[in-house]
């Protein structure tokens, strides 16, 4: 099993729309696909249906995170074949602490997630901008961290705080991997950005997701792009991205 986490410590820049678009296109391209929603917003677990009452384990306790009972009845169905869902919980707000609490160095999340690989070929983490004790255990947990990045400078500021982080706790620089995120070309500024990436997105993907009326209404349709508008900009763009990304997850 491979681990996607779509992670940025700045909010509200399309972790959450990528998240959802990537993990249901790898599902439908046949890789057996888990999203867990580590957002106490619960964005993820919305979009995909998730209702608290049809889980068995109305909410997440402390003994999950801590290793003591298993993960498997917190998993749901979601409207999509091969997609299921870790869904978040308000609770989950506690799991800074719990994590921490469970042992000091950042493998908690790792551990648990490694039973999942018995079902599953891809993990997709929807993981809350903060960069906490959590976010450690995230970077731990991952093959890839795919940073979205919107075309401006404070964005790029944020993706270089990410930089130094890795540097700074000798977390290898080549598992960041940035996309440009709601990308309007009408804009100078974000046409200058993309057209000569600075320093820090030489590597950037080449997919440009843009920002475009499909992906705000995924909120209408509680489901990816690609369900109800597939001809649309966004639902080829993420087409694209998911085409960089899934050679490097299918690797053994
Ligand atoms: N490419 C896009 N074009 C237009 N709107 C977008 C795009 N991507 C996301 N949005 C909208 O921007 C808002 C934030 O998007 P999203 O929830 O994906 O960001 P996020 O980084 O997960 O936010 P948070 O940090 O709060 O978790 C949502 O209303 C979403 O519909
Ligand atoms: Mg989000």
């Amino acid at each position: 099993m491979k681990t996607l986490a779509v992670y940025n410590v700045k909010g509200g820049v399309g972790k959450t729309a990528a998240a959802i678009n990537l993990a249901s296109l790898a599902a439908a391209s046949g890789l057996p696909t888990i999203l867990w929603d580590l957002d106490p917003q619960g964005g993820a677990s919305w979009y995909l249906h998730a209702d608290r009452a049809k889980s068995p384990a109305k909410s997440p306790d402390k003994a999950i995170w801590r290793g003591d009972k298993p993960l498997g009845p917190r998993i749901l169905e979601t409207p999509q074949a091969n997609l299921h869902l870790i869904p978040a919980d308000l609770d989950s707000r506690h799991l800074d602490t719990w994590l921490r609490k469970s042992e000091d160095d950042p493998q908690a999340l790792k551990r648990l997630a490694q039973p999942l690989s018995e079902q599953y070929a891809l993990l997709v983490l929807d993981c809350p901008p903060s960069l906490s004790y959590l976010a450690d255990n995230i970077f731990a947990a991952a093959d890839r961290v795919l940073v979205p990045v919107v075309p401006t400078h404070l964005s790029l500021r944020a993706l270089m705080t990410l930089i130094d982080y890795f540097k700074s706790h000798d977390l290898p620089r080549s598992r960041l991997q940035p996309f440009w995120s709601m990308a309007d070309r009408r804009r100078l500024l974000h046409r200058m950005l993309i057209e000569q990436p600075p320093k820090p997105m030489r590597d950037v993907c080449r997919a440009v997701i843009p920002y475009a009326a499909a992906v705000e209404r995924m909120g209408e349709h509680r489901a990816p792009v690609e369900s109800f508008d597939p001809t649309s900009a966004a639902a080829e763009a993420y087409r694209a991205l998911w085409q960089e990304l899934a050679p490097v997850l299918k690797q053994p």
